[in-house]
């Protein structure tokens, strides 16, 4: 393991982990920015039980941070950042967020994330970027790589662009984050089906509130969501 820092970022960089959320998880309360990442994973989770196939050549990070924001805040930040760093090196890629935090490009998925706190109260952002390759079997979704749409960046120089605007959109309020969200929103105004815990809704995706809660109609009610995910459609 080698340790260097990216900014004030300290970045741990790891050959093989089982998975970097896991291990932040296992750091100490004392922490208040660091960074681990790994070449490859043996056990990578993805949301809600899934698991994350994690090869060598994609991106593997965890940030764990001290902070006061809500998860609901770093779930805007982390995923706009992403969008942000893929627009960075390719202004015409379009890269889209299907919410709350999937990152897609032409409607395939190129980056997951996993928030998780710690029982000492730090967050834990996981983050995957599919850099040369995507899982093609054993995935119910469609995938694709960066390399896919001719985008060939190292995993160095897409983590500090990322670490810079991440760092930038701290300092934002969650209504701005929610203005930028809304210009990559994935099917915005369009019939959607949200994977809740124990069941599927489907409605218009009319926007997302003040709480960056999603507003679905449906006939003339309006339901605002905080907890699920838009399915692919
Ligand atoms: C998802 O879309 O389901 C979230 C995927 C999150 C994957 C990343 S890879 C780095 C970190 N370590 C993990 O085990 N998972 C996250």
């Amino acid at each position: 393991m080698v340790m260097r820092k990216i900014g004030d970022w300290a970045w741990y960089d790891f050959d093989s982990l089982e998975s970097t959320n896991d291990y932040a998880l296992t750091q100490s309360a004392a922490v208040k920015k660091a960074l681990y990442t790994a070449k490859e994973q043996t056990k990578g989770r993805g949301r809600r039980g899934r698991s994350w196939i994690s090869p060598q050549g994609n991106l593997y990070m965890s940030q764990l941070l001290l902070t006061a924001k809500s998860p609901i805040d770093l779930v805007y930040i982390s995923a706009i950042s992403i969008a942000q760093t893929i627009s960075f090196f390719n202004a015409v890629l379009n890269p889209q967020i299907k919410w709350p935090n999937d990152v897609l490009i032409e409607g395939k998925k190129v980056c997951g994330i996993l928030i998780e706190k710690s029982i000492s109260g730090s967050s834990i952002i996981g983050i995957g970027v599919n850099l040369t390759s995507s899982p093609k079997a054993k995935v119910i979704y469609p995938t694709a790589s960066l390399k896919d749409f001719n985008l060939n960046v190292s995993r160095e120089d897409f983590m500090a662009k990322y670490l810079a605007f991440f760092d930038a959109n701290m300092s934002k309020t969650l209504p701005q984050l929610i203005d930028y969200f809304m210009t990559r929103a994935y099917k915005l105004n369009e019939t959607v089906t949200i994977n809740l815990s124990d069941k599927k809704i489907s409605g218009c995706f009319i926007g997302i509130d003040e709480k960056g809660f999603l507003l679905l109609k449906q006939g003339t009610k309006t339901t605002s969501i905080n907890t699920g995910e838009i399915l692919f459609s």
